[in-house]
């Protein structure tokens, strides 16, 4: 048997943690030869809600389960931290943009960005899902200076695997049918969900569909379906999100299929004339626990206005927080 591994989560008693840590228990994210250890964190007046999370895992008796330990403060959950799942943070309600929530939740990611340079393992890897997503993930990145800002990533899998799940509904085809599905920029309403490389049973999706209804509909559909959700639920997204930080964390860690491509929220380099610098949702392939920006897309002129649109939100979202980040030292390049 393998060693464990630490993996702390914020928001462990919140409703995507009680999906999520779940899975984790399971195996589903580090595989199933993979013991951990879970770091929960929570706000301290929600401790008592985090032991009763506790005891259900307890009780699940998941053999991978090794041990878990509860804290009310970042700095002590995030101990030598292998991975840090970054959940904690106030969910939108009806009628809000994910935008809304940026100066409240601000100030926790540099917290958290802070606490993680601070005392997890050198080789943390993390993800960030408290929205809004992308700019929590700049915060906390720029707030972690002995670490490297390619070891934080946002989640943009749940976008992705909607765009996957709602076009194989709308084809009849199956998602494992489905490839090349790319989501670009920031998880909000200006993301793109590009099918102009999406393959379904090996053939262009874009010949197989109409071209209106991927404007008008599938286009606008990804892109509200968070809102969406709200208004049917009253509640944010929860066990999708679980899902799709399994899927992201799985596919980084242990490497995506051959041929794969998968969306993530990374630090733009540049690539595709994105500004860096910013969080920027990108295709990439994994391998060896590192992912890599796939290159040489094609990008037409629709798909370049989208490109760009999306990109000004995030200047402009960084604007906003410009005072939560430090300034940039050679080092944290
Ligand atoms: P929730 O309110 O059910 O749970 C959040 C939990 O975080 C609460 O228990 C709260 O006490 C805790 N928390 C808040 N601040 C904290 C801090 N500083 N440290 C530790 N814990 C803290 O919310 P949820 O439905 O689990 O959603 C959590 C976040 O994820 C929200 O910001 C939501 O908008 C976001 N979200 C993102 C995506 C995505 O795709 N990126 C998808 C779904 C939800
Ligand atoms: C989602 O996409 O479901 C989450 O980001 C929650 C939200 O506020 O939309």
């Amino acid at each position: 048997m393998r060693r464990p591994v630490r993996i702390a989560v914020t928001g462990a008693a919140g409703a995507i943690s009680y999906s999520l840590l779940f899975k984790i228990a399971a195996g589903e994210m580090m595989g199933k030869d993979q013991p951990v250890i879970l770091q929960l964190i929570e706000l301290p007046h929600a401790m008592d809600s985090l032991r009763g999370v506790a005891m259900e895992l307890m009780d699940c008796a998941y053999p991978l389960l090794h041990t878990i330990t509860l804290h009310d403060s970042v700095e002590a959950g995030f101990r030598g931290a292998h991975y840090a799942l970054l959940v904690g943070a106030k969910p939108r309600g009806p009628g809000m943009e994910r935008r809304d929530l940026l100066e409240e939740n601000a100030a926790i990611f540099a917290r958290q960005g802070k606490a993680l340079n601070d005392f997890a393992n050198r080789d943390v890897k993390v993800l960030i899902t408290g929205n809004p997503a992308n700019t929590n993930a700049l915060i906390a990145s720029r707030n972690a200076p002995n670490l490297s800002p390619s070891q934080f990533t946002c989640l943009t899998r749940l976008d992705h695997n909607r765009a996957k799940g709602i076009l194989a509904n709308h084809c009849g085809a199956t998602t494992r049918d489905i490839g090349g599905i790319m989501i670009w920029g920031n998880h909000s309403p200006t993301q793109y969900p590009d099918l102009h490389q999406a393959t379904i049973l090996g053939r262009p999706a874009m010949s197989q569909i109409d071209t209106a209804w991927y404007r008008d509909e599938f286009i606008p559909k990804v892109q509200q379906r968070g809102g969406e959700i709200i208004e049917a639920r009253g509640l944010s997204s929860a066990a999708s999100a679980a899902q799709a930080i399994v899927d992201q964390m799985r596919d980084w860690v242990l490497g995506t299929d051959p041929g794969e491509i998968i969306s993530m929220g990374i630090l733009s380099d540049g690539s595709y004339g994105i500004t860096k610098g910013i969080f920027y949702s990108f295709p990439v392939r994994c391998n060896y626990g590192r992912y890599q920006i796939v290159h040489d897309i094609e990008v037409g002129d629709f798909s370049r206005q989208r490109l760009t649109a999306t990109e000004q939100e995030l200047l402009d979202e960084k604007e906003i927080v410009e005072h939560l980040l430090p300034k940039e030292t050679e080092e944290s390049h």
